[in-house]
């Protein structure tokens, strides 16, 4: 089956403040630098979600875009948008909110919303020059 990848970009909002609990204040500040700044800074992110899979020969697509949309709205914009991070967002109580963890958390949010078959994959831009990729976890198989 030829594999082809669908992508749709998205737009959030939201603040955070970089920081460890267990750190010092010393430590978070040289570690974290101004990103550590006490009551947070926000960024303009984009994220680029892109579906792998099948082409289904009968309606010519991976996924339906609208289907697709819908997952996103529900998901990634209804959790992430417009919310401070570290006390909005329950998964970022216990985790970091660097564009990595951010990058997996909409991962996790979005992947038990498809089918089996289809890959999943976030690259998510903190501002235009700070990108990260994250094409989730490797089953035990797939691990060296
Ligand atoms: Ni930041």
């Amino acid at each position: 089956m030829p594999q082809i990848s669908l992508t749709r970009v998205v737009q959030f909002s939201a603040s955070h403040r970089l920081h460890v609990k267990s750190y010092s204040a010393e430590k978070n500040l040289r570690v974290f630098g101004k990103c550590n700044s006490p009551n947070g800074h926000g960024h303009n992110y984009k994220a680029e979600i892109t579906v792998v899979g099948a082409l289904n020969p009968e309606t010519g697509m991976v996924l339906n875009l609208t289907l697709l949309k819908q997952i996103i709205e529900k998901t990634v914009i209804k959790h992430l948008d417009h919310k401070n991070l570290n006390l909005d967002v329950p998964e970022f109580k216990a985790i970091n909110p660097t564009a990595e963890n951010i990058a997996i958390v909409i991962w996790k949010m979005i992947r038990p919303k498809l089918a089996r078959g289809l890959d999943l994959e976030i690259k998510l831009f903190e501002t235009e020059n700070n990108i990260v990729l994250y094409r989730g976890e490797k089953s035990a198989g797939e691990r060296a």
